[in-house]
């Protein structure tokens, strides 16, 4: 599966969700998250997203990330329609300590 990580926070581009084939991007108030059973790991969406937060599950130490995307996702409603991007979305780009500071 590929997973959303941290630079996703407060940019929340949704670009990601445009490309998805299956639909499987579920939306939090500040980030999305990808299903890990509903994702079939076509890896369109990874070059799309402009934060570079989307990232295949064979990466190293992404175990916190694939947890934090399989909780949400069957807690938060599905996404399949990009819209406008948060206003401070350029300036949060690789801002150090999202989860920490801002996931809620
Ligand atoms: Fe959707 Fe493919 Fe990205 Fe998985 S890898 S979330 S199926 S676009
Ligand atoms: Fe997030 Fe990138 Fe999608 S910033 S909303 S994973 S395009």
């Amino acid at each position: 599966t590929y997973v959303v990580t941290d630079n996703c926070i407060r940019c929340k581009y949704m670009d990601c969700v445009e490309v998805c084939p299956v639909d499987c991007f579920y939306e939090g108030e500040n980030m999305l998250v990808i299903h890990p059973d509903e994702c079939i790991d076509c890896g369109v969406c990874e070059p799309e997203c402009p934060a570079e937060a989307i990232k295949p599950d064979t990466e190293p130490a992404l175990d916190t990330w694939l947890k934090l995307n399989a909780d949400y996702a069957d807690k938060w409603p599905n996404i399949t329609v990009k819209r406008e991007a948060p206003a401070d979305a350029k300036a949060m780009d690789g801002v150090e300590g999202k989860l920490e500071k801002f996931f809620s």
